[in-house]
């Protein structure tokens, strides 16, 4: 018996911006952000809000589910990228939704956002307090990015993806460990302004990235009696895809079981693990009864991992 991802659902804006967009705004190559990132293209959201892509994500999760609104007992929303300053984004998104008069609120946990309130989600779950939440993780991060500067404008991208996480007395799926922490110290490595545009020192969180992901997965892993050889796929936060194989290699896990797929969305911070876990089983690489690890880091500093049986 345990926690159960009954669906998936993502929404990614039509606009692609590609890099070679992006020599025509700022000083860079598609060779540079190739090579350093992985990335090749990202989403861009115009007209759309943050709540929009929340709402369609959220709505493809229960169709895929088949739940219907009025199951949903609680909703968490992930997001570095609140609509207002309050009330939370997930109030507008339960409006827009048409949700029934339950529990819903944000978390602040930047790129760690989606994996907080998964864990926030099973233990709700496991108490008995809930039997379906939605757990979504939404940015629009194109709105909070300063445009002339190289060194973040070329990471990041809009999108939102979202889960049914349920509670099935005869399943084997479940969250089997996690781990989530932060160091508030470093939060000036990577922060946003006060009204103003998101500030980062690259090599710090790069460092800190590595190390801190590598660590939590390594304790989840032990926390569920588990080895890295026992991992299926390792969806892993999509920041860098030389921060996913320095991971990688930290864990003795070979890349052909890790999932990327930041090369066609960039850094969507809360959005980028559900958006990927959607693909992975879009692509037949994620089936039930797999061994999975999650982790993430992000602002705050916040880090995590979470081991699950899908
Ligand atoms: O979601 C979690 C938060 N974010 C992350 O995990 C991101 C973590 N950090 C990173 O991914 C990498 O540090 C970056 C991709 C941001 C930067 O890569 P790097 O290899 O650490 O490069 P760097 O910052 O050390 O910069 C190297 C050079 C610098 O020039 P000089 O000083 O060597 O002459 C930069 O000015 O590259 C220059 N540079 C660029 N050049 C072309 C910085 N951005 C660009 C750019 N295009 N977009």
């Amino acid at each position: 018996m345990g926690a159960v991802i009954e669906g998936v659902g993502i929404y990614l804006p039509s606009k692609i911006l590609t890099n070679f967009d992006l020599e025509k705004m700022v000083e860079t190559s598609d060779e540079w952000i190739t090579t350093r990132t992985g990335i090749k293209e990202r989403r861009i959201a115009e007209e759309e809000t943050v709540v929009d892509l929340a709402v369609k994500a959220c709505e493809e999760a229960l169709k895929n589910a088949g739940v219907s609104k009025e199951e949903i007992d609680v909703l968490i929303l992930a997001t570095l990228s609140p609509h207002l300053g309050f009330p939370a984004t997930a109030c507008l998104v339960q409006e827009k939704l048409n949700l029934p008069e339950i529990m819903v609120f944000d978390i602040s946990a930047a790129c760690s956002g989606f994996i907080y309130g998964l864990d926030i989600a099973h233990a709700y779950l496991k108490s008995g307090k809930a039997k379906k939440i939605l757990v979504v993780g939404a940015e629009k991060l194109s709105e909070i990015i300063d445009w002339k500067d190289r060194s973040t404008c070329v990471l990041f991208g809009d999108g939102a993806g979202a889960v049914v996480l349920g509670w099935n007395e005869n399943s084997s799926s479940d969250i089997l460990a996690s781990v989530l922490k932060a160091k508030g110290n470093l939060w000036h490595i990577l922060y946003r302004e006060p009204c103003g545009f998101l500030k980062m020192e690259g090599r710090k969180v790069f460092k800190e990235a590595v190390s801190c992901m590598a660590s939590a997965s390594l304790e989840a892993l032990e926390k569920a009696n588990l080895t890295p050889q026992d991992i299926d796929l390792v969806i892993p936060h999509q920041a860098n895809l030389r921060i996913i194989s320095a991971l990688a290699q930290k864990l003795g896990i070979p890349m052909e079981k890790v999932f990327v797929n930041l090369d066609k969305y960039g850094n969507t911070s809360a959005a980028s693990i559900p958006i990927a876990l959607y693909e992975a089983i879009k692509e037949e690489k994620l089936k039930r009864g797999m061994n999975v690890l999650l982790t993430a880091m992000g602002g705050g500093l916040t880090w995590g991992a979470i081991v699950l049986r899908f």
